[in-house]
């Protein structure tokens, strides 16, 4: 049987990283994969989203920031780091993840599966 285990990540502190700017945070999966997501600061507001482009192994923390959206370096394909859809044509969107601050630290909520 399989389930979604939760997890939290500590990404960062309150204030590390400024409006406009981004963090990659890598993390090991319980299955020992090394991953990699990327925290935004938009205007204030944090949100977090699969390093990887979903088109291709493109790493979107080297793209740049338009409006609400990243340009994927790969093929210049705009990805909104809000919901992650694609904005440039109809495509499947990169993962998101849940952001919360606890007191000064900014956590990352992702889930794993868990095989029993
Ligand atoms: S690899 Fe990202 S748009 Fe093609």
């Amino acid at each position: 049987m399989t389930k979604d285990v939760r997890r939290k990540l500590a990404a960062a502190r309150v204030g590390e990283i400024p409006p406009g700017a981004w963090k990659v945070i890598q993390y090991v999966s319980d299955e020992g994969e090394e991953k990699e997501m990327v925290l935004f600061n938009l205007d204030g507001r944090y949100y977090a989203i699969d390093n990887i482009c979903p088109h291709g192994a493109f790493r979107l923390s080297n793209g740049l920031l338009e409006g609400e959206g990243v340009i994927c370096p790969g093929h210049g394909w705009l990805f909104s780091v809000r919901d992650g859809r694609c904005m440039s044509r109809e495509f499947e969107p990169v993962t998101t993840y849940r952001v919360e601050v606890s007191g000064d630290i900014i956590e990352i909520v992702y889930s794993e599966t868990d095989e029993q």
